[in-house]
């Protein structure tokens, strides 16, 4: 195998052959990430966040933050970041637009914190890729507590403008269970007058509900399936603590490459293992991959774990649906090469959200393997895959989309011949040193 960065539009050249073996310990989980920015700046005194995710998605929260006066030290790889919190209203109104970049979770959060700062205004834009994502679903419930979102197309699309308003507490039922949805909700009720409840057809991480409750917000969660969770204002947040956790969505690359490419064996050490992320274990299971977790223990409120995973030499076909998708929402990318290599056929229903993701990554993974030979019929809501157990090497494309990018790249390693990746940079959004760690585990 061959990794070479060729050109200025990051095109890379992989070519198959040999196995991935060794330790990996992939970066700081970016939901978590986003939300010790987040909740930090709007404590009272210090945050401090070990493990943060040095990566440009949760650098597109922290470039915001501060251009709303908040005082975050440099992040950088192996950094303790340290946050000096503003309190529950003390965000000044920025002189710039706020650049979201391509985090939509920067972008629906912030939305959420903002909306209820009075009379304060705020514009938020981000790249072409986060100005065709949709808001109205961030807008309607913060209007149903007296907010109001502007934006393109009727308040869909950003540039956004905000003017905050006092804002009132509600009852909310989510039409879609988003974990982005629920925490702009949470993050409003903070200052909303008296006490708002988030109910969601289906559980969403629940990352934001753990850490409010660690920087001490008055939060309770209620029920089994379809949680109710009730947030009453009044309490101010507290700096605090935080250990960021390895993001299962990037361990799910080295999951499936260790099972599929002959003779690898890797540790993926300190990876998070919330409940509500763990979709993709359960599918590895039901595969016949052959995994095991070490190491288990909690830290700062979440479960972490090693997977150890070793090459297994029979797949059979899986089945995801409305049910699971919020647990492996974005590790479809990584499960649909592994479709490709299994014994029978894949369908994969009630997707339709990776429509609206970084890009609609049921279109542009069937386009991107059907180019190497995969058999993929595309639904409005998933996709049916026959698992040939090959691929042939091709010139693909990330089309910015990080996930795809780093799905393209195990692909290729499985593919006969070598392939080309477009755009293969896009990996810097979540996990940066991607592309060091595969040239590192193939030595
Ligand atoms: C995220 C929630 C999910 C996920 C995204 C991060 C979060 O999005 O796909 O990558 O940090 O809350 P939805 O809430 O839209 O499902």
């Amino acid at each position: 195998m061959i990794i070479n960065n060729t050109s200025s539009t990051s095109i890379r050249e992989i070519e198959p052959g040999g196995s991935l073996n060794g330790k990996v310990k992939v970066p700081g989980d970016k939901s978590i990430s986003h939300r010790a920015l987040l909740f930090g700046a709007i404590s009272e005194g210090e945050t401090t966040i070990q493990g943060l995710l040095p990566a440009e998605d949760p650098i597109s929260t922290a470039r915001c933050l501060r251009s709303m006066g908040v005082n975050i030290s440099p992040i950088k790889q192996g950094e303790l970041i340290k946050v000096q919190g503003v309190g529950l209203d003390g965000l000044q109104e920025p002189e710039k637009i706020l650049d979201c970049g391509n985090s939509g979770t920067t972008m629906r959060l912030l939305l959420g914190l903002l909306v209820g700062r009075e009379s304060r205004h705020f514009v938020l834009t981000g790249d072409s890729s986060l100005r065709k994502r949709p808001m109205k679903r961030i807008g309607n419930p913060l209007t149903m507590m007296g907010g109001k979102v502007h934006g393109r197309s009727k308040g869909e699309f950003a540039p956004l403008s905000v003017i905050g308003r006092q804002l009132h507490g509600a009852v909310i039922g989510t039409p879609v269970a988003s974990a982005q949805i629920k925490s702009a909700i949470l993050l409003a009720a903070l200052t909303a007058e008296g006490t708002t409840t988030v109910i969601e057809p289906a559980n969403s991480r629940d990352h934001t509900e753990r850490m409010l409750k660690a920087f001490g917000a008055n939060i309770k969660v209620s029920g089994e399936m379809g949680r109710h969770i009730t947030l009453k204002s009044g309490e101010n947040l507290k700096g605090t603590k935080v250990i960021v956790p390895g993001d299962i969505s990037s361990a799910a690359f080295w999951l499936i490459a260790g099972a599929l490419i002959p003779e690898s064996d890797i540790t993926i050490e300190n990876v998070g293992l919330n409940p509500t992320r763990t979709g993709v274990l359960e599918i590895a299971e039901q595969m016949g991959i052959n995994f095991n977790l070490q190491n288990k223990k909690e830290v700062a409120g979440e479960p972490v774990g090693d997977i150890n995973v070793v090459y297994s030499r029979y797949l059979k076909a899986f089945n995801l649906d409305n049910e699971i998708m919020p647990r492996l929402i974005d590790e479809v990318p990584i499960l649909i090469v592994a479709a490709c290599f299994c014994e029978g056929t894949t369908q994969i229903t009630g997707a339709s959200e990776l429509r609206v993701k970084e890009t609609d990554r049921l279109k542009v993974m069937t386009k991107q393997l059907t180019k190497m030979g995969a058999n993929i019929v595309e639904n409005p809501d998933g996709l049916k895959i026959k698992g040939i157990r090959k691929l042939i090497g091709a010139d693909v494309d990330s089309e910015t989309d990080h996930r795809v990018a780093m799905s393209l790249a195990i692909a290729s390693l499985l593919a006969h011949g070598k392939s080309t990746i477009t755009r293969s940079d896009a990996a810097y959004v979540s996990y940066p040193e991607f592309w060091n760690d595969l040239a590192r585990l193939k030595s």
